[in-house]
């Protein structure tokens, strides 16, 4: 790969900006494939995705065409969805229920682990150093494998630190929303939503901590709502809609008190005790159902948390009160897929399944009244950075006021600390491979 040096990366990002280049340049987004997306803990899928032996499930991580699989011991394997043979893609529908997979070119065949299972004529192979066990031969696995609660990460890397390292204190989200489930359990409910976004990858990652653009980005949906509500009869109780968007009309104190917090690995989030879905109305049935679970005060200490969202730096953000997930999918330097999954509560009365799918369809959809607005503002910052005016990308608000406790930094909500802890880890991942390469 070309014309980046150590230097020259270094030099992108300050404490208070980053160069526009992170933004446009394919080269840089080549480089983050191969150093953050090839060395991070990617998220896959969820385990309720393969529920059977045989079953599987197509994506990719980074670049990397993969699939996830459950094997007739029921473990799960991610390999590399490339064939041993002359590298063709073996599995080509997205999910579903299989003995193996047979490449549709030259016929070999794996088992659910990627090993070799057969090759047609092999005789023809005799005397050639062919071996049926030598894993040169088989669809690779990805380097480390692991889940947590349900949620399967790969890595690339060998030398990236185990999984729960990795996500840190970002792991209590996913407790979270598996806790809210009387069971124990989330179970993932249908296909995702997905929406392409004409933006790189880290505009839409970073704007899931702006807390500084709702009340203007979303003002329209917020006006709207506030009118809405100011025409209902005194005590009426808002309709579920009403409840769901009107909180992204709230005020910069509003969001200034939710706060938010970083963690290691670029990792962060906002809210905690309280965000923007805390007022939300109860769904009959449920609290029961929890209090049965796990007592009143392990219930009640459970719906307490309320984080907004927590992102999983680089790949995947969570909303533990809403229980659905995004998944971010790069594929070029300026656009991106990404994916919205919900998640049934096993335990718990349907309805809440119902809220979190329509939370989503009003907020996430490229049909939705939010979603739009955000895609928008991306898209003018994709074609606006091009201009040679001025070279940075500013994110100095809050810099400096940020209060430092294990491990964590936290600030006022519209801090731009999440932008800023984000590229202290990109800069990290950009670097490391070429200082490792240079000290070996
Ligand atoms: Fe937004």
């Amino acid at each position: 790969m070309g014309g980046y040096s150590i230097e020259h990366i270094r030099s992108l990002v300050e404490d208070a900006r980053v160069h526009r280049d992170v933004y446009i340049d394919p080269e840089i987004f080549d480089l983050e494939m191969e150093r953050i997306w090839g060395r991070a803990w990617i998220y896959v899928g969820h385990e309720s995705q393969i529920p059977n032996p045989g079953d599987y499930f197509i994506t990719r991580v980074g670049k990397e065409p993969v699939v996830m699989t459950r094997g007739k011991d029921g473990q799960v394997h991610v390999i590399y969805n490339r064939c041993a043979h002359k590298g063709a893609k073996v599995v080509e529908r997205t999910c579903g229920n299989a003995q193996g997979f047979r490449c549709p070119y030259h016929g070999w065949t794996y088992k659910l682990d990627g090993s070799l299972q057969g090759v047609p004529a092999r005789s023809g192979y005799a005397d050639t150093g062919f071996d049926m066990k030598d894993p040169r031969f088989h669809m690779q696995k990805l380097a480390q494998v692991d889940s947590y609660r349900g949620f399967v990460f790969a890595c690339q890397s060998k030398d990236t630190p185990d999984l729960k390292t990795f996500l840190g204190d970002a792991a209590a989200t996913l407790d979270n929303m598996a806790d809210r489930s009387p069971e124990g359990e989330l179970e993932v409910a249908g296909a995702p939503l997905q929406y392409v976004h004409d933006c790189n990858w880290k505009m839409w990652v970073e704007n899931l901590n702006d807390a500084m653009h709702p009340m203007v980005a979303h003002s329209s949906v917020g006006d709207a709502a506030r009118r809405y509500a100011a025409q209902l009869p005194e005590g009426t109780p808002y309709p579920r809609e009403a409840e769901i968007i009107f909180p992204f009309g709230s005020s910069y104190k509003f969001f200034d008190e939710m706060g938010v917090t970083t963690l290691p690995y670029g990792h962060g989030y906002m809210g905690g005790e309280m965000s923007i879905h805390t007022e939300y109305s109860e769904i009959p049935g449920y609290f029961e159902a929890m209090v049965a679970s796990y007592g009143e005060e392990r219930a009640k200490q459970i719906l307490s948390q309320n984080r907004h969202n927590t992102i999983f730096y680089p790949s995947f953000t969570a909303k533990d009160a809403v229980q659905a997930v995004r998944v971010v999918r790069p594929i070029a330097v300026d656009k991106t897929i990404i994916e919205t999954w919900h998640f049934r509560l096993k335990g718990a009365p349907e309805d809440m399944l119902k809220r979190t799918i329509l939370y989503s369809r009003l907020i996430n959809s490229n049909g939705s009244m939010v979603g739009p607005d955000d895609w928008d503002c991306y898209a003018r910052m994709q074609e606006a950075l091009v201009s040679q005016s001025y070279e940075w990308v500013d994110m100095r608000r809050g810099l400096g006021k940020e209060e430092r406790l294990d491990g964590k930094e936290r600030s006022f909500g519209t801090s731009d600390l999440s932008f800023r802890n984000q590229y202290r880890a990109w800069l990290d991942y950009m670097t490391k491979d070429v200082e490792d390469r240079e000290a070996a």
